[in-house]
């Protein structure tokens, strides 16, 4: 097996585990959602659901500073992107810290990658609040927002799972949603796709190995 077969069969292995990772995440993600009535479709599996799937793709969002941005907007950088919404009590800023934490184990490599936080609480996350938010995080942290169907585009092209929680015992309403962080290379290609379980240590590792080994195409 030459070099080039070899790295295609390991791509296509991750990106075989990345999906059944996904699909496992969006099964757990529909059953501990079931009392809000989400539609679970019984005849698929979760596997059948994302395989063969293009995961991240086009965008078109409002950046904290109210700038209009694109997938395009950061040529040349790779992207760690984060899912979540700034009311969030616990996992979003467990999330954002060790995504933050990720990026200061990377050192000198972290200057090609830009982080990103995109909200799927776009009735509440304004630009004003996005920008308030990250900064508490990292310096180079970006805030996404949008209308609701920009950010429901965004978070069905990253296959994210996001639902409006209301809850009588609280004065507002709260979000479940799934929690993966994404490591997308500068021409928008999944790369790795992080759990809630996997640490900074782990991530900035995979990261560094694949920013050095350049698997971009
Ligand atoms: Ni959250």
């Amino acid at each position: 097996m030459n070099e080039q077969m070899k790295t295609r069969l390991k791509r296509t292995l991750t990106l075989s585990a990345i999906a059944l990772a996904i699909g496992a995440a969006i099964g757990f993600a529909q059953i501990g959602n079931s009392r809000n009535a989400v539609v679970v479709n019984k005849g698929s599996t979760p596997e059948a659901a994302v395989a063969g799937v293009q995961v991240g793709g086009p965008f078109t969002l409002t950046d904290q500073n109210g700038n209009i941005v694109t997938e395009k907007s950061y040529g040349g950088q790779y992207r760690l992107v984060y899912f979540g919404f700034t009311m969030c009590p616990v996992i979003c800023p467990a999330g954002l810290q060790k995504l933050s934490k990720a990026m200061e184990l990377l050192g000198a490599n972290a200057a090609a990658i830009q982080p990103i936080f995109i909200t799927v609480d776009p009735e509440r996350d304004t630009p004003d609040a996005m920008r308030q938010y990250v900064q508490q995080f990292h310096p180079r942290l970006v805030g996404l927002t949008g209308t609701k169907a920009d950010i429901e585009s965004v978070e069905k092209s990253y296959r994210v799972f996001s639902s409006k929680v209301e809850d009588e015992n609280l004065s507002d309403y709260t979000m479940d949603h799934s929690a993966f962080t994404y490591l997308m290379s500068p021409d928008n290609q999944l790369l790795s796709l992080y759990r809630d379980s996997d640490t900074a240590e782990t991530m900035a590792e995979d990261i560094k190995n694949k920013i050095e080994f350049g698997e971009t195409d």
